[in-house]
């Protein structure tokens, strides 16, 4: 089969190096493109990561001699991963739509634009069909799909199973995110070691309202988002990779504790897709008593599974419980190359 040749805007920063990292010896996509500010363009890449290997010791042997380019609509690939900073996504981003790529996003800017899915292959693909609403209405002959934020990613996967199930009428949760999900100039040292900061800018906000576009149900040429209590807490704590999230839910209906584990370890809805990524269990049930912990629990399937353990009544809903997820992988990278193999097999790209 011949693969599909991409790129990765934003190549240097802290997603951008798990792109990189992850499409090593991918069998579907071949990287032949890296872009990123003025700073690294016209740099190998190599030189323009110099001081700055966050993700890992190893620059990917592959990549290390590709020239940083700028982020131009006139990248030699078909379909663009964009790891860019937001306020720079939302217009270069459309740029290369309208030139004709498709954009796999991680950034915010269009995640809640009507006509742009919100992707997890395990929950909604459904809603791939947007991008026919996107190309009418927009004359684009590229396409922009997003997946959601890291936090609100692990949440869904582990809420996606007891809402099939059950139905969730409220949630509540109180992350605590690591400091890579701050990306590389990300918070300050000062301010992170012995401390905790209980703010994290306009993530509440993406927790509380992308799992209604999510779990919402396309119609013709919208989604009707669902209905559901969210109210959500973020943290910042010195923690390097992973995001912890407790949460108390409130069932639609009655649910005892074994059917509620039961329902996450049975999960696995794309098992007969055959995606090079998908994980064959998205979603981990530990049983241990003080279980995950992100130092111990944030590798299983390669860091694309949501680990959930704790789980016990709750005295104000009906049940709480943790859940762990590595940001970087499952939460950014992995997750939009997931989504672009999806795109593969059903036919937006490589035809
Ligand atoms: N970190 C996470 O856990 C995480 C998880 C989910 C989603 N995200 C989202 O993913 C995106 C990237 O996050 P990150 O953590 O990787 O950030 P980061 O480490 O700060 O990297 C930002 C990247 O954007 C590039 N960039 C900055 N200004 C630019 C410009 N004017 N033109 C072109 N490129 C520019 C940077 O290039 P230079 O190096 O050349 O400056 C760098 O490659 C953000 O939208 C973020 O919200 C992050």
């Amino acid at each position: 089969m011949e693969k599909i040749s991409v790129g990765v805007l934003g190549a240097t920063g802290v997603v951008g190096q798990m792109f990189v990292k992850l499409l090593e010896n991918h069998p579907w996509f071949e990287l032949t493109e890296l872009a990123a500010s003025e700073r690294s363009s016209g740099k190998d890449y190599e030189e323009a990561l110099e001081g700055r290997g966050i993700v890992s010791d190893q620059i990917p042997e592959y990549a290390r001699n590709l020239k940083v380019k700028s982020c131009e609509p006139n990248l030699d690939c078909e379909l663009v991963f964009s790891a860019l900073d937001s306020n720079i996504a939302l217009k270069t981003e459309e740029e290369f739509a309208k030139a004709g790529y498709a954009v796999s996003s991680k950034a915010s800017s269009h995640r809640m634009d009507k006509d742009v899915p919100l992707i997890i292959p395990e929950v909604n693909p459904e809603h791939l069909g947007l991008i026919d609403v996107q190309r009418r209405k927009r004359g684009w002959k590229g396409f922009i799909v997003t997946d959601p934020n890291c936090s609100t990613i692990h949440m869904v996967l582990a809420l996606k199973p007891l809402y099939d199930s059950f139905g969730i009428d409220k949630v509540m949760v109180t992350t605590m995110q690591s400091v890579s999900g701050a990306g590389y100039a990300g918070v300050s040292s000062l301010e992170i070691i012995d401390n905790v900061i209980p703010y994290i800018k306009n993530e509440e906000d993406k927790l509380e309202n992308e799992p209604l576009k999510i779990f919402g149900t396309l119609s013709d040429s919208e989604i009707n988002h669902a209905k559901m209590d969210i109210s959500a807490q973020c943290n910042r704590v010195g923690v390097k990779y992973g995001h912890t999230e407790s949460l108390s839910i409130k069932l639609s209906e009655r649910a005892e504790e074994k059917d509620i584990i039961d329902s996450f370890n049975k999960f696995n809805p794309l098992k007969d897709l055959g995606l090079p990524s998908a994980p064959k269990r998205p979603v981990i049930y530990d049983r241990r008593e003080d279980r995950p912990q992100p130092r111990l629990d944030l590798s299983p399937e390669n860091g694309m599974a949501s680990v959930v353990g704790r789980l016990r009544k709750c005295n104000i809903l009906d049940y709480k419980f943790v859940v762990l997820g590595h940001n970087i992988i499952r939460g950014a990278a992995g997750a939009a190359i997931l989504d672009a193999e999806l795109l593969k097999i059903k036919g937006y790209v490589g035809q």
